[in-house]
């Protein structure tokens, strides 16, 4: 069977462009794939992170996943830093990845940029990404279109391992998601939804209260054209409102689009799909809540099963590379 891995870090409120780019690919693979997801806390530590914030958005993010409907009875859900495995293989991913191609990481390049901490981790974020899919044997890997550089590299570690040192891993593909991939922010339709801190009425958080979700939908922006029509170039926000539509749907955006003549016709489907496909999600996440020691014992039997994977996997990395066996 296929073997799909990703990650997600535990660094600021799922919002529902993640949801419905590549979260809803995760649920849906659960049924044709061996499927292996995992909370990347350590690659929350690239940037500084306050360590009581750290620990519960790892706790909540890994409830959100079950809540969605991740199913620890068909996929391994584990939290990253309870696998050892990922910070060792990560060292020998270092030893192999060069300066210049680290460099060249774009996303490296915006986030230092940005940054007045500089860790040497964002530096070597990469090196740790590859660690975390070659650790399983992994086939595919299903993100964001942001992640495609970075998958890339994991592919030409990979590679490069194999030749240096023999056969050691297997070689991953990307799983871009292409259809909802891109959730635009509601304010700014030519902008990626992206962080609620910086466009709080353009972004909607998948646990957000349900009334302010309806709100903001009926308050996007749109232009002063009145018709209904699929185009993101020419008509951005309603383009946007369209794909939102279609992802929760299931309905191409051009199909829709014929559907609405008035502008505020279609925000008010909008709003009442997503509040729909967000309330369950919500209403399992209460409960989820309510229970923090059933989701440690799902994480305990998660890190036990991803742990007999990455095991075998780091000792022949060790063998190949010329570590000395401890006997
Ligand atoms: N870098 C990814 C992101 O920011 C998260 C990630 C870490 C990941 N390790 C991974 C994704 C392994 C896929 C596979 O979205």
């Amino acid at each position: 069977m296929t073997r799909v891995f990703s990650g997600i870090k535990p660094t600021g409120p799922v919002q529902l462009g993640n949801l419905l780019g590549a979260l809803r690919h995760w649920v849906s693979d659960q049924d044709e794939a061996d499927t292996i997801f995992c909370v990347v806390d350590l690659h929350a530590l690239t940037v500084p992170q306050d360590p009581a914030e750290l620990r519960t958005r790892t706790l909540e993010l890994a409830q959100l996943l079950l809540a969605i409907g991740i199913d620890p009875a068909r996929s391994t859900l584990f939290i990253q830093s309870h696998v050892r495995e990922h910070a060792e293989l990560s060292w020998l991913m270092e030893c192999n990845a060069s300066f210049g191609e680290l460099r060249r990481m774009t996303q490296f390049k915006d986030k230092s940029d940005q940054a007045e901490f500089v860790s040497a981790g964002l530096f070597t974020y990469p090196a740790l990404m590859a660690a975390d899919i070659l650790l399983y044997d992994t086939d595919r890997v299903p993100v964001g279109d942001d992640q495609r550089q970075h998958l890339e590299l994991s592919r030409d570690l990979a590679i490069r391992f194999n030749s240096r040192y023999g056969d050691t891993f297997i070689v991953p593909e990307a799983a871009i998601a292409k259809v909802g991939a891109r959730v635009m922010d509601l304010q700014h339709p030519t902008k990626k939804m992206s962080k609620s801190e910086d466009s709080p009425q353009g972004t909607i958080l998948v646990l957000e209260d349900l009334d302010a979700v309806a709100k903001k939908i009926k308050r996007a922006v749109t232009d002063t054209e009145t018709d209904v029509r699929f185009d993101t170039a020419e008509k951005p926000g309603v383009s946007n409102l369209l794909a939102i539509l279609s992802a929760c749907t299931g309905t191409t955006p051009e199909t829709l689009a014929e559907s609405y003549t008035r502008y505020g016709d279609l925000k008010s489907a909008v709003a009442e799909a997503v509040v729909e496909t967000l309330r369950p999600i919500q209403e399992r996440f209460a409960e989820l809540a309510a229970d923090p020691s059933g989701t440690a014992a799902i994480l305990a039997s998660g890190a036990e099963k991803a742990q007999a994977i990455a095991g075998p996997v780091l000792e022949r990395a060790r063998t190949n590379i010329g570590l000395l066996p401890q006997s």
